[in-house]
């Protein structure tokens, strides 16, 4: 059976994204069709290859809007239409239909927090005087002090500096990303309105879903109360009960408006949730059966290499979201974090993601990195609920972490001063073959080169390279990813741990199926009953697996 009819036949359709495999497609640095060293739908369509050989079910795209790039996209000019430098709105049409015969579903990115300040409502906005109804649909208030010359209150950007902005007439703009990204105000009717409307324009050309970004931020406190805390505490997840910002009650009406939408469509309409909050049981109100069908699972993410850790994530997960049937997802990378390769190689530290936070380049051990990698893919696949994969996740693409500042994009590098060099070594554009940048991303004769430069040891990862090397990343991938599809066990379904060390992670998927991977500093033993399905990293000459790596077992 080819893939694409394993991906259309493997689950039921209608519950489909329980435990899909998503991969995610940083369109700027998926593939660059035009030659302009941007990426863009064309290369998409031209690479759609190498997502159906790698077996996922569905890819989600990052903003592909029209914006003036403030923030790569998250500042959203029209959610309407197709940014130029991507394509067109025939391109993008023509992908959604490519994708679905090849069996993979397609799921957007929408931005319902803020909007770019190039959008047609905060033009008129600012076109318009204080108390207007069209100042209404954002945020503006007068300042604080004398003549108004403070913010309005103490909200910090979470890309650094004061969450106020003012404009000529000495009102003030919230902002809670780059001052270029105006916050909605969602106690205004219009706006739910308008966002709706949005919703149904992609579902009805076809779009399967939508991941929310910022899903926790839409709903402000009346009366936009003061945090009285310091940046750093404002800055870490939800960590209190009544954040003035972040995770408030009032979202939750919004997604349930928002699920009746996707509901009112005869195939599945689904969204996933980037939702940055304080435990598992806040995470699980946004997976209510009337509201949204999934969000990613951060404290997966957050955790390090760590058993204890990783064990109380993963039966914490489950059990909360079991609580209000929804399945949980897994994820390791994405757009705003340091690549995994690049965590897991650094000494443990919890909870931390980000290069402004984890310890010096210096500390990363690569090879370890990419050996803890190639074992935690193993883990997440083996897990009951969806995945998520990063692009570049399956090349064992670490964090570029040496661009040089003048090529820095992130808002993040200005608005912290220079002080936080941001995500920018995570979107570096991917290799696909040759032995120089711009290793395939861009075709032959390109006008411009990769819009970030690509580190020369690309060429040890690229898709040409790794293609057929039974010991690459992308081998082990597609490996696994094939069983997931097979294996009647995996996906959605049963999951219990069994008995072992402490430092060894067991568990079965139903009776059929064993997963182990070694946290230990010693090699163990594989179950010896059982059939080894796929491992990690080679066994050791008596048999057992290594310490950093994981294990498949199909029991006899
Ligand atoms: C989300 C996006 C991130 C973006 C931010 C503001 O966290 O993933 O890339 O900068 O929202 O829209």
């Amino acid at each position: 059976m080819s893939t694409a009819e394993v991906a259309t036949t493997r689950t039921d359709q209608s519950t489909w994204w329980r435990d899909a495999v998503v991969y995610q497609l940083y369109i700027r640095s998926f593939a660059d069709g035009n030659g302009d060293g941007v990426g863009d739908i064309a290369g998409i369509r031209a690479r759609l290859g190498h997502l159906r050989d790698l077996g996922v079910d569905a890819v989600w795209i990052n903003p592909w809007y029209p914006s003036p790039m403030a923030d790569a996209g998250y500042d959203v000019a029209d959610y309407r239409a197709v940014e130029p430098a991507f394509g067109t709105a025939e391109e993008a049409a023509a992908l959604v239909e490519e994708a679905h015969a090849l069996g993979l579903r397609v799921i957007l990115d929408i931005v319902p927090n803020h909007t770019s300040d190039q959008h047609a409502w905060f033009q008129e906005a600012l076109a318009s005087l204080p108390g207007s109804a069209e100042r209404a649909r954002y945020h503006f208030r007068p300042g604080r002090g004398a003549d108004g010359a403070q913010p309005p209150n103490d909200w910090r950007s979470v890309f650094g500096g004061p969450a106020w902005t003012r404009v000529g007439d000495s009102e003030w703009y919230l902002h809670l990303f780059d001052s270029a990204q105006p916050d909605l105000n969602w106690a205004d009717e219009r706006v739910h309105a308008e966002f709706e409307s949005i919703l149904r324009f992609w579902f009805d050309r076809g779009v399967d879903g939508f991941r929310i970004d910022v899903a926790h931020g839409m709903v402000k406190s009346e009366g936009l109360p003061d945090l009285g805390v310091d940046d750093e505490a404002m800055l870490a997840p939800v960590d209190r009960a009544d954040h003035p910002h972040w995770d408030r009650d009032g979202v939750h009406a919004i997604y349930c408006a928002w699920r009746r939408v996707a509901d009112s469509y005869p195939e599945p309409r689904v969204f996933v949730a980037e939702a940055w909050v304080d435990s598992p049981e806040r995470l699980a109100r946004y997976l209510r059966p009337d509201e949204l069908h999934t969000a990613f699972n951060f404290d997966f993410l957050r955790t390090s290499w760590e058993p204890a850790t990783l064990r109380a994530v993963i039966d914490e997960s489950l059990a909360t979201v079991a609580e209000v049937g929804a399945p949980t997802t897994w994820v390791l990378s994405n757009h705003d974090v340091v690549r995994h390769v690049s965590r897991l190689g650094r000494p443990l530290t919890p909870d931390k993601y980000s290069l402004s936070e984890l310890p010096p380049a210096e500390t990363l051990d690569r090879e370890l990195g990419t050996r803890r990698a190639r074992a935690a893919a193993l883990l997440m696949f083996a897990l009951p609920g969806g995945a998520y994969v990063y692009q570049g996740d399956e090349l064992g693409l670490w964090e570029v972490e040496d661009l040089p500042d003048d090529v820095l994009q992130d808002p993040t590098w200005k608005r912290s001063g220079h002080t936080d060099r941001g995500r920018d070594g995570c979107r570096v554009p991917l290799p696909w073959s040759g032995t120089a940048a711009p290793f395939g991303f861009s075709p032959d004769g390109a006008s411009g080169a990769p819009w970030l430069p690509q580190p020369a040891d690309f060429a040890s990862v690229t898709v040409e390279t790794q293609d057929g090397d039974p010991g690459s990343m992308l081998t082990l991938y597609r490996a696994a990813l094939r069983i997931r599809r097979e294996h009647p066990a995996l996906g959605d379904g049963e999951f219990a741990w069994l008995p072992g060390p402490s430092d060894v992670l067991t568990f079965s998927r139903g009776a059929g199926f064993t997963c182990v991977v070694n946290l230990s500093d010693a090699p163990v033993p594989l179950p010896a009953d059982a059939q080894l399905l796929l491992a990690s990293a080679d066994l050791t000459d008596t048999g057992e697996l290594p310490p950093d790596a994981a294990a498949w077992l199909s029991a006899a």
